[in-house]
């Protein structure tokens, strides 16, 4: 039977931890991809480490918080909330003159080569700090595609994006959607290396990282982007527009549309942020229904 909306946003609301009054109970349970939902969403509460409330916190420390590695460090380590990127690094000369030269060659290249030269990338210092390259992850022919921060600690060690508790909130909101990982969705990340400490990503890196993630792009030639969280969206849109700003209306990366939304390590701990990244989903799947509609 197909889905109506309206238990399509009941499931979504509940994967997402929205209150029962919301949502209509009965059923909605038993159709969640990541088991039932209040006692999944205790369980993934559960294992979460306390953090400040978000009111309490600064502007910075607020934002920073907006990045999945502060819940992947386990429940003895807390992440201390204002770590940024070091100050833009002095790109070598030499170095800026290649970069044409590299996001050309990247730019020629099939999934095979594209990911062995993301797998033997030493671009940037985070070559000497991962433990390895995380590509991305799903179907090379999806009509939908998904772009993260960059790996946090679970996606160093495992070498796929999103393998930490926000995750499997994130497959929860592809399930709500009649979608799953692997299935219709490619996903990938900004940067393809841990940054250390899980501090923000410097501007040399995402310079240096970015022919990957255009590549990919091109080559899954998605029907929409979905880009999760601050630090994704303005990146992919170099912009510097607030990501409160950047919701709500359809962007364009080469043509293709963009849609931004919060970034699942946030919407873990942001209730009220939730019932928004719905709507932002919804109009993912509008666009995404539209464009095959004139395809
Ligand atoms: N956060 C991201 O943005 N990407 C990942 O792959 C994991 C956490």
């Amino acid at each position: 039977m197909k889905d109506s909306v309206v238990d399509r946003r009941a499931r979504f609301l509940e994967v997402l931890g929205i209150r029962t009054e919301w949502v209509p109970k009965a059923g909605v349970g038993t159709v969640l991809a990541g088991g039932s939902g209040e006692a999944a969403e205790v369980a993934e509460r559960d294992q979460l480490p306390e953090l400040p409330e978000r009111s309490a916190l600064s502007e910075v420390q607020a934002v920073a918080l907006d990045r999945e590695p502060a819940f992947e460090a386990g429940p003895a380590e807390v992440r201390p909330p204002a770590v940024v990127a070091p100050a833009r690094e002095p790109v070598p000369e030499v170095v800026h003159a290649l970069l044409p030269q590299r996001a050309a060659d990247i730019a020629a290249m099939d999934w095979d080569a594209l990911e062995a030269n993301v797998a033997g990338c030493t671009a940037c210092g985070l070559c000497e700090t991962r433990t390895q390259t995380v590509f991305g992850v799903g179907d090379r022919a999806a009509e939908w595609m998904l772009v993260g921060e960059a790996p946090g600690q679970n996606e160093d060690l495992q070498g796929e994006p999103f393998v930490g508790q926000a995750g499997k909130l994130l497959d929860n909101m592809l399930g709500a959607l009649n979608l799953a990982r692997g299935r219709n969705v490619f996903i990938a990340n900004v940067l393809k290396c841990r940054p250390p400490e899980n501090r923000d990503p410097a501007p040399n890196e995402v310079e240096q990282c970015e022919p990957y993630l255009r590549r990919q792009i091109a080559l899954v030639r998605p029907k929409v982007i979905v880009v999760l969280g601050r630090f994704a969206a303005q990146s992919l849109l170099r912009t510097t527009t607030p990501i409160g700003k950047l919701r709500g209306t359809v962007h364009e990366y080469e043509g293709i549309p963009v849609v931004v939304t919060y970034h699942p390590a946030y919407l873990l701990r942001t209730l009220t942020d939730k019932a928004r990244a719905w709507e932002d989903l919804c109009l993912a799947r509008e666009v995404h229904d539209r464009a095959g509609a004139q395809a």
